[in-house]
């Protein structure tokens, strides 16, 4: 029987393929963006957990020619034009905040407007175990985000719900005037992902 969450995830695949995004989840800032405005023409936005690079072709449309995009991941990216690439795990922050940090200077800009972070860990089969590693990936965004964002920049970050989420969702909201969760419509219906919306860094 086809269940309903595969209809949906063939509309998204179309989708995706239709409009040339390397990535269904493309649609996933795309419903993001449109609902929360979180960013416009002209950000500097890094885009954590960035490979294959859906995101950042979104977050590059949505910024323009005066925008920048600084995509980062353990995993290679294939050239996206306008794009800049930093290899990085997001989990050594330091080292990733100077690695980002390099490459906004290297593209005229000297701070952040958005941080977006859609980094997943490798699905081990324990629940608790990938809710955790999600928890410390999401984390680690939130204080690279810290380290980078100007004030009144915003955030965005996927976790697992479970255990963690409540903890993290109170520091997204300790750091931002403004905090929502959402699931796009992209997301698959049994996905347990959720993302965090902080707008307005204090
Ligand atoms: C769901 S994919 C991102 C998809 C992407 N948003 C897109 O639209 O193409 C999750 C990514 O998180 C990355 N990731 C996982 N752990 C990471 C880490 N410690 N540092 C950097 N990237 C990481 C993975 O390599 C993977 O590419």
């Amino acid at each position: 029987m086809v269940k309903r969450a595969d209809l949906q995830r063939d509309r998204f695949y179309k989708a995706a393929k239709k409009e040339g995004y390397r990535s269904r989840s493309a649609f996933k800032l795309v419903q993001i963006a449109d609902k929360f405005e979180v960013i416009k023409a002209g950000d500097a936005v890094v885009d954590l957990g960035a490979a294959p690079g859906g995101w950042s072709e979104v977050a590059h449309e949505l910024v323009g020619e005066r925008g920048v995009v600084i995509s980062v991941d353990v995993q290679p990216i294939a050239k996206i034009d306008g794009v800049m690439v930093v290899k990085s795990d997001i989990t050594r922050e330091e080292e990733s905040i100077t690695a980002i940090k390099a490459a906004l200077v290297a593209q005229g800009r000297d701070a952040v407007d958005v941080v977006i972070s859609d980094a997943s860990p490798q699905l081990s089969g324990n629940r608790d175990f990938d809710q955790f590693r999600s928890f410390e990936l999401s984390t680690s965004a939130l204080n690279i985000a810290s380290a980078l964002l100007k004030k009144q920049g915003n955030f965005v970050a996927k976790i697992f719900q479970g255990s963690y989420y409540n903890q993290f969702y109170k520091s997204v909201k300790e750091r931002f005037r403004e905090t929502r969760a959402y699931s796009p419509a992209a997301t698959r219906k049994r996905s347990a992902e959720v993302y965090v919306i902080g707008k307005g860094c204090r």
